[in-house]
């Protein structure tokens, strides 16, 4: 498949931060709409910046680019923005992670950040035809009981929130330090998932499903070093949000010829295609397919099957679900 071919096919991103998307033009918009000053001079002199050998020098300056967005417009303007990368790529269904902590210790509500989302989600269902879903992340740097508390805060807006999330740097803070928030999250009603095993060991990946009892696993990359666990997540059916750009721009792969998204689908498992933080690692989904098919090789079938497994590890309804996969086989036969 060329690549029209793979942005033609409808498809769903399951793994993607919406301040990830933030790119700089916006940003330098934002500053100045907002009179905050930015410690670079030029939109080039940001890119430059944008040099990670791992996820912590990639947080420290994705955390600093959040602080352009207060306003309710802001984020409004950020999400449109992504949606209208997405609808080119042929997204017709994504699952946003937002990072609240990022803008309430800053002072922006809660209620200004959902606002802002679910009103560019509004309108890319009307203008897009494009569905959305949001997921509330939980920084796993701060400590718990400040996960709780954003648990609560948001208790208002929870006919837009699906699930919570976990994220930001991955060593030295496990799964287990959650169990309580996903606890509380479960009687909140909200689906799981959580990043592990992007940086973290496979047995950060073990406690997000025994502990956390996650539905999906973001990234997942290091389960492969476990056989054991390997057998569990294709037993289980479980999916693994992959991000081949982002694992190449964060040094979880040395290049993108040795990205593993092959030898997951070989053994069994059920791996999707996604973004993470477009603005940052280089390109939105069309262009992740695109590098680690021609990376490492997908054939067609696989390209499919990656596609496929997009919608049937969303939080669609069953009924969304087969009419997506509908659409989908008939884009594949044309
Ligand atoms: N990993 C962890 N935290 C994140 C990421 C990521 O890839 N992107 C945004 N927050
Ligand atoms: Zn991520």
């Amino acid at each position: 498949m060329d690549t029209d071919d793979i942005r033609r096919l409808p498809k769903a991103e399951l793994h993607l931060h919406i301040e990830g998307s933030l790119e700089p033009e916006l940003m330098f918009a934002l500053a100045k709409r907002n009179g905050i000053a930015l410690p670079f001079p030029t939109v080039e002199a940001v890119r430059a910046a944008y040099e990670f050998s791992k996820l912590q020098d990639f947080l420290d300056i994705y955390y600093q680019g959040a602080g352009v967005l207060v306003s309710e417009e802001d984020f409004h303007d950020l999400a449109m923005a992504y949606f209208r990368r997405a609808h080119a790529d042929g997204v017709v269904h994504a699952e946003i992670f937002f990072d609240p902590q990022t803008h309430t210790e800053r002072g922006v509500p809660m209620g200004t950040v959902v606002g802002g989302l679910a009103s560019a989600q509004r309108a890319a269902e009307a203008e897009f035809g494009l569905s959305s879903k949001l997921i509330l992340c939980l920084l796993r740097h701060l400590d718990e009981d400040a996960g709780i508390q954003t648990l609560k805060q948001a208790e208002p807006f929870l006919d837009r929130i699906v699930a919570v999330g976990l994220d930001s740097s991955e060593l030295g803070h496990p799964p287990s330090k959650f169990a309580q928030a996903y606890q509380r999250a479960g009687e909140m009603g909200l689906k799981k998932v959580a990043h592990a095993g992007e940086e973290g060991p496979p047995e950060y990946v073990w406690e997000a499903l025994d502990i956390l009892k996650v539905d999906r696993i973001d990234h997942g990359n290091r389960a492969l070093e476990d056989p054991k666990l390997v057998e569990r997540l294709r037993a289980e059916g479980m999916t693994l949000t992959v991000c081949p750009l982002s694992n190449l721009k964060l040094c979880v792969v040395d290049a993108m010829t040795a990205h593993p998204l092959k030898r997951m689908l070989d053994l069994g498992l059920k791996a999707t295609v996604n973004s993470d933080d477009p603005a940052y690692f280089g390109g939105y989904v069309g262009s992740n397919f695109d590098a680690v098919s021609e990376g490492v090789g997908l054939t067609d079938a696989q390209i499919a099957t990656l596609v496929r497994n997009s919608f049937t590890g969303s939080f669609l309804s069953e009924a969304e679900v087969a009419a997506r996969i509908s659409s989908l086989d008939q884009a594949l036969r044309a």
